[in-house]
Parts: structure tokens; sequence; C-alpha cells
């Protein structure tokens, strides 16, 4: 690929999910991209940028091209010490605050195949503090392929490999030496196809009480992630907690969120008292 055309397919994606990719990982973009070239019949990476300019199905090949640049490593109960600082210290807090209507939103952005959506539900159910309430919890993603798994909800035993044995019992039926997520589980969650940029679609997200939004924006750069961090903002509520991946920070990002320091870990949140839009 010459520089030029580099530069071109770097800033469409860029453009579009906000995923930089840097100058020294063109080989990895051209070692990612050439199986999509090899779908169409193409021989150079100039037709293939063509193509994702001026196609009738270029959003399409856009998602698939994404797909391919991005990691989607993910599993279950990942990152333990802030899934006990959520359901000890921040669940706790939630079952009183929302006491009065009983309703309970969390939105894992960036959810890849799913693993984090079930791992949240099943802290929830485990806490027992929700027990007949209207229990939602949102699964987003880019990549169409990662929702297709996640609406399957069966996985490998790579994805449970920092589940306790008996949680596994608890959580899984087994399906030959595949694990499924109990109906239980499965029904406290649901999925959509959610480009964190795409400002438009965003909206229909509805307000939440949790974000998760952990190891997604590690690729963007700072433009791309302050616009995340305002979506963010926007779709929680007052007092509403963002949870970020542990290399994760907002400093020198984000004057929105206040720092909360838990037993457990650092979680960012909404301030009470800000109104929507300030
Ligand atoms: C490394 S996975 C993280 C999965 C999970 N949050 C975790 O920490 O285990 C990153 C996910 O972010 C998704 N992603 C990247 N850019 C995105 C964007 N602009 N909008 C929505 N999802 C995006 C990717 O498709 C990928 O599945």
């Amino acid at each position: 690929m010459d520089a030029e055309t580099f530069r071109h397919l770097r800033d469409l994606v860029y453009d579009y999910c906000g995923i930089l990719v840097r100058d020294d990982m063109q080989y990895v973009m051209e070692r990612r991209l050439w199986p999509r070239l090899e779908a169409h019949g193409l021989r150079d990476f100039g037709a293939y940028h063509h193509l994702l300019r001026f196609d009738p199905g270029r959003k399409a090949e856009l998602d698939l091209a994404v797909e391919a640049l991005t990691t989607h490593e993910t599993y279950f109960f990942r990152e333990p010490h802030q899934l006990r600082a959520f359901s000890e210290e921040l669940l706790p807090v939630l079952a009183e605050r929302n006491a009065p209507w009983r309703r309970l939103r969390i939105w894992s952005a960036g959810c890849s195949s799913g693993e984090e959506a079930y791992t949240i539900a099943a802290l929830i159910h485990d806490s027992g503090r929700f027990e007949g309430w209207d229990v939602e919890v949102f699964g987003t993603d880019i990549s169409r392929r990662v929702l297709a798994t996640a609406r399957q909800a069966e996985y490998g035993p790579s994805a449970l490999r920092a589940t306790a044995p008996e949680d596994t019992a608890r959580y899984f039926e087994a399906v030959g030496n595949r694990f499924r997520v109990k109906p239980h589980l499965r029904a406290l969650v649901s999925f959509g196809h959610l480009n964190l940029l795409d400002a438009e679609m965003a909206q229909l997200v509805p307000r939440m009480d949790v974000i998760f939004c952990r190891n997604v924006m590690i690729y963007f750069d700072t433009p791309a992630r302050n616009r995340v961090l305002q979506l963010f903002h926007g779709k929680l509520v007052e007092g509403g907690y963002l949870l970020l991946g542990h290399s994760e920070s907002l400093i020198s990002l984000s004057a929105d969120f206040e720092l909360v320091h838990l037993r457990n870990d650092l979680v960012y949140r909404r301030p009470l008292g800000q109104k929507v839009g300030e």
C-alpha cells in the first residue's frame, strides 16, 4: 500500500469509528484488511479505498473493515477488583437510590461477544437486591459478528478462564464441550449494534445508572475519546457511574466526571445535582 492510500484508509476508519491506526501500524492494517480485498476480488488497496468511499454497500463494508482492525478480546469476570467494587459498593447504593421506582439500567458499551454483559447480569442477580425489579443490561458494539456470538450466549472454555469452577456450574449449562449462559441471566441482557461515535444512533440509548466501557477507548485518540465521554455524560443519570478499563483514566480528559475512591477501585461519577446538558 502506498503512503497516500494508507492515509486515506486511516482517515476513513478514524472518521467512522474513532480508531486511530498509527503510522507504524500500516503493516498491521495491510495484513488485517487483505482478506477483505480478496473477498471482493480486488488486487490493490487503492481499489478497496474506492469501494469504501463510493460503493452502495460501503457502510456494511466499513463495519467489516473496522471489525478486522479491532481487538475483540474479552472473557467472563474480567478485572475482578472492579467487579467487586460494582457488586459490593455500587449495587447497594443503587438498590437504595432506585428503590422508589425499582428499575436498574446498566450499559456495557463495546461489549464484544457479550461476556462482560452476562458477567454484570450474574453480579446483579447474585446480589439478591433486585428481585422483581425492572433490570436491563444493554450490550452494544460496532461489530455485528461479535453481537451474533453474544446473542447466541454459547462460549468455549477460554472465555471462562477467570470463572471459578463453582460459578461455572451456577451460570452455565454444558452444551457438548461448550458453555451456554443460563436463561435467568440471558433474560436480563439485550444486545444492539451501535457505533459510539454515531451521535444520531446513540439518541436511542436510554439513561443509565452505570456505564461500563472497558478496553474500548484505548484505541481512540483524544478528540474521539472526548466525543464518547460527552455521550456517556448525557446518558448517565445524575450520580450515575462510569467504569473504565484498568489502564484507562480521564485525567486531562474530562472535568465533567468526578473521581470516586471506593474500597476496591476508583470509578468515575456524573456529579449529583448536575442537570442533563450541563
Ligand atoms: C477489547 S474489546 C472489549 C470488550 C469488553 N468491554 C472487555 O473489556 O472485556 C473492544 C470492543 O470495542 C468495540 N469497539 C471499538 N470501536 C467501537 C466503536 N466506535 N463503537 C462501538 N464499539 C466499538 C470493538 O468492536 C470490540 O468488540
